[in-house]
């Protein structure tokens, strides 16, 4: 994010818990506990439901801000919750402050007044900018609850001295939850010691054999027998991601005990069966659909036809969301949605395997309807990703131009409005042009 960047409004969007989800209050009770903390860590490896066990629990507390009227349950009850969802751009201090700060300030406005500004400049917050922050917390009647979702996309050495100095002097009333893939560089060992932390770990999220059960039923809608819950659950060892996989497999198979049966090995390995085995289940447009579409960090109606170039993408979202494919909307009018980032990461495996010359155009199709929707951040990092994607410069062979004359050419480098000046070939730039010509009479023609 540069300076003035507008803010990702999606990224302080609080996941809304889905019906149908298991229950799971021994879980909702540790978090409780973890509320009259200061600090709750939720640390658990890709697709462990630590998203989701936020959401359930806050929903059921009616944290839904200011005007939530849930029911009055667990102690986070009353305080507003401000919800972040980081991304790999936030390890940049001055992005990550003035996420944090917006997000607190999305719910109760009276934080971050003064201060939002300034780390908008791209200002890294000292302490002292840091200070007014806290005492803005301390003085709010109602506290608030923070909770920092993929928190290990940002972790890094400056962003968590910041950090361990909010921890310190976080005010009582404010909570602090933070959820992550790996362990955050955070004094966590003092705060334990100190009886100021609850953790929530892999062991504690993994579904026990009642919960699995439980989960298949609903799920599969098949009533398995006792033995093919063991070994499902035994074989995932309770990763609900992996459960849920096995679940889209198994649904409207004749076969279900001979399917149990086949599957073994752990891990990654299980996922890509899994995914495989899904996608062989759907129907080749929407296979294609969601493999050319995993290209995108967010999914829209409109987004998807440019990328597709199809149409129905609204109503194709619908679905994927419908069946529970994956998908997981980011706002309340289900208007953009993202791939759950494991299967996300195995639909681009598939899609580099099966349609490489595929890549870099649907980049440059991302990239250009971003431009066009005046959202240049979203447009340069998809640009980025076509140029990484596109295969090193041949003059005159490129049929994806850029959005703008003024872009490099993303096979090697050189901008149109410069030339090539020493970059890749000398007639590199005309590839956005007839190929032979040079790039200076390519771009007096234009
Ligand atoms: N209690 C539950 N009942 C039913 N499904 C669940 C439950 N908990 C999680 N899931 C499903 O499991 C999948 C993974 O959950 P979730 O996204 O919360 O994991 P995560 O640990 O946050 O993953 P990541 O590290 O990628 O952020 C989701 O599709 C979610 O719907
Ligand atoms: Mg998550």
């Amino acid at each position: 994010m540069s300076v003035s960047s507008p803010l990702i409004g999606t990224k302080f969007y609080r996941p809304q818990s889905r019906p149908g989800l298991v229950a799971r209050p021994r879980l909702d009770e540790r978090l409780d506990r973890g509320a009259e903390g200061r600090l709750t860590l939720v640390s658990a490896p890709v697709g462990f439901g630590k998203t989701t066990v936020l959401a359930a629990w806050l929903d059921r507390d009616g944290g839904r801000g200011r005007d939530g009227d849930g029911p009055a349950v667990g102690p986070a009850v009353g305080r507003p919750v401000a919800w972040l969802s980081l991304d790999a751009r936030d390890s940049r201090p001055a992005t990550f402050w003035a996420y944090l700060v917006a997000a607190l300030q999305s719910v109760v406005p009276e934080v971050g007044a003064g201060v939002l500004p300034l780390l908008q400049t791209g200002q890294v917050p000292t302490e002292a900018v840091l200070t007014t922050v806290l005492n803005q917390l301390a003085a709010l009647p109602d506290g608030v609850t923070l909770v920092l979702d993929d928190y290990h996309l940002a972790d890094g050495p400056v962003i968590a001295e910041g950090m361990g100095y909010v921890l310190e002097h976080l005010p009582p009333q404010v909570h602090l939850v933070i959820s992550t893939r790996a362990d955050p560089g955070l004094p966590l060992s003092r705060l334990r010691a100190r009886g100021e932390l609850v953790e929530v770990r892999a062991a504690d999220l993994r579904f026990t054999p009642e919960e699995a059960s439980a989960y298949l039923a609903a799920a599969t809608g098949l009533a398995l027998s006792a033995d093919a819950v063991t070994t499902l659950e035994a074989r995932t060892e309770g990763w609900i991601a992996a459960l849920q996989l096995a679940a889209l497999s198994l649904r409207g198979r004749p076969d279900v005990d001979a399917f149990v049966a086949t599957f073994a090995g752990e891990d990654r390995y299980i996922v890509d069966y899994l995914v495989d085995e899904v996608l062989a289940r759907q129907p080749e447009h929407l296979r294609t659909f969601l493999l050319r579409t995993s290209v995108l960090d967010r999914l829209s109606g409109p987004l998807c036809d440019a990328v597709t170039g199809g149409d129905g993408g609204r109503a194709t979202l619908d679905g994927l969301d419908r069946a529970n494919l994956f998908v997981l909307p980011l706002d309340d009018h289900r208007r953009w949605y993202r791939y759950h980032h494991l299967f996300a990461d195995v639909l681009q495996l598939h899609l580099r395997d099966e349609r490489p010359d595929e890549v870099a155009q649907l980049h440059a199709r991302a990239s250009r309807w971003y431009e066009r929707a005046g959202e240049p951040v979203p447009a340069a990092r998809s640009y980025q990703r076509l140029a990484r994607s596109a295969t090193p410069c041949r003059p005159g062979t490129s049929t994806a131009p850029p959005p703008s004359s003024s872009w490099p050419c993303p096979r090697c480098a050189a901008t149109g409005r410069r030339g090539p000046s020493g970059v890749g070939s000398t007639t590199c730039p005309t590839t956005w042009w007839p190929a032979g010509r040079s790039w200076r009479s390519a771009s007096s023609a234009r």
